[in-house]
């Protein structure tokens, strides 16, 4: 398993946002990206994910990829509740585990049978389930950005129990954030400021 970004750089509005930027991420390694507001932390994980592309750079994702993410504020289907929501994304895989799935909403304080629309729930209850759909298929590569926003100390405790195990068969988790996580043993640090990622 291999994620590699080459020379990446990104211009919006005549301003560069990425600057060359070069990272790589290899099987099992927790990595922390660390950037304040605008400093382009999203950016690089829409580029990896391919929903943006960059300038110049290239993006490498070996074969055996399976990405998992969260980014910014994820969109579901509003007038529906969790379990439609989290049913119908793992149809798109086809690696649904629903058993799998209900002990992650339980862990992380939700009910799968809560018949609530998702246009209902408050902010951290949406961001877990943000968290669950980037993890609940057994992805190899999870990206997360900014995932304990929003998340009560419970939550957060459970979090972080929850990326433990993830490293220990693992995966390769790459977060985002403007703070540092002082919970969590990461591997890797890198600063993302006026554009230049920086391995710290
Ligand atoms: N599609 C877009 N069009 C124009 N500008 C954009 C676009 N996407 C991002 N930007 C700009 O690029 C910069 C980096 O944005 P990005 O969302 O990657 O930052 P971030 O590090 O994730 O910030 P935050 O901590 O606030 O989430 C910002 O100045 C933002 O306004
Ligand atoms: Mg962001």
């Amino acid at each position: 398993m291999n994620i590699q970004l080459s020379s990446i750089s990104k211009t919006f509005n005549q301003r560069l946002i990425l600057n060359q930027i070069d990272f790589q991420a290899e099987s099992g390694k927790l990595i922390h990206i660390v950037g304040g507001n605008g400093s382009g932390k999203s950016t690089i994980f829409k580029i990896i994910c391919q929903i943006i592309e960059p300038d110049s750079g290239t993006v490498f994702l070996s074969d055996d990829v399976n990405l998992g993410a969260l980014i910014e504020n994820p969109s579901f289907i509003e007038d529906r509740s969790i379990k439609a929501n989290l049913s119908f994304l793992g149809k798109i895989k086809k690696q649904f585990n629903e058993e799998r799935v209900i002990n992650l909403v339980s862990r992380l304080g939700l009910d799968y049978d809560n018949k609530l629309k998702l246009s209902k729930y408050s902010l951290g209850m949406r961001q877990k389930v943000g968290i669950i759909q980037a993890i609940m298929e057994n992805q190899n590569v999870i990206l997360l950005d900014e995932p304990t926003r929003g998340l009560d100390k419970e939550a957060l405790a459970e979090f972080n129990k929850i990326i433990g195990e993830l490293i220990e068969e693992s995966k390769t988790i790459i977060i985002a954030s403007h703070d540092n996580l002082a919970d969590l043993q990461f591997d890797e640090y890198y600063s993302l400021e006026e554009g230049r990622l920086q391995s710290s």
